[in-house]
């Protein structure tokens, strides 16, 4: 697919099923995936250097970016979420082993390719994310991180501390990927809460 075919498939799909009311809103997170739409155009760009890959989503919510990942890079998916009310393949805390086996299980011992974390933000949990599944990632393949990069640093999160842990070594390719945007709901602190994608390759 040409980069401009691929842009057209996004902005079809992230527009699918839309009024023209609801598609004149920037932020509809009940209808598309929780993420900044340029952002994500980017990640899945990049991550469309794997051939047919094994996707792992880790924190489905509304069950939105299934589709991106199936009708742009042509994957298998598996999404973990530990509540049952978002559409799941499983359900579970993503970084118990017991939820790594059920995924090895539905794919019938295939590691993934692509793994979009974006379940529990809290460090800890963002940590134990990663300690758990940076090893499980088959190559080529890549790791992507949702809420790496703030605006405002004095509004801290986990994703954006490990995110500055992991990458400090520099012994991992990475794109910090960023779109300023005005239109997200603000912090406690009424603060502009920015996103960011954190990519990682594993070549
Ligand atoms: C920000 S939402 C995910 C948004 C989604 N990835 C998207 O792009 O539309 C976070 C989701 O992670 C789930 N979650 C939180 N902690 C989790 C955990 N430890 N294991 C699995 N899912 C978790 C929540 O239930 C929630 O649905």
């Amino acid at each position: 697919m040409t980069r401009q075919e691929f842009e057209k498939t996004f902005w079809d799909l992230w527009f699918e099923g839309q009024t023209e009311k609801e598609r004149a809103k920037p932020w509809l997170p009940s209808k598309r995936p929780h993420q900044i739409p340029h952002e994500f155009l980017e990640c899945l760009w990049l991550c469309s250097a794997v051939t047919s890959p094994l996707v792992l989503e880790i924190g489905t919510m509304g069950g939105h970016q299934k589709r991106f990942w199936q009708q742009l890079l042509h994957a298998d998916y598996i999404g973990i979420d530990i509540s049952e009310e978002a559409p799941a393949d499983i359900y579970g805390n993503s970084s118990l082993p017991e939820t790594r086996d059920k995924v090895l299980e539905i794919s019938g011992g295939r590691r993934p390719n692509i793994i979009f974390i974006d379940g529990n933000h809290s460090y800890k949990g963002v940590k134990a994310d990663w300690e758990l599944w940076h090893t499980e990632v088959d190559h080529p393949g890549f790791i992507c991180f949702h809420d790496t990069h703030h605006d405002h640093a004095k509004y801290a999160s986990g994703p954006v501390e490990l995110w500055q842990e992991i990458t400090q070594d520099r012994q991992f390719l990475s794109w910090d990927i960023f779109f300023k945007v005005d239109y997200l709901p603000r912090t406690p602190t009424g603060e502009s809460k920015q996103c960011g994608i954190g990519v990682i390759a594993f070549a």
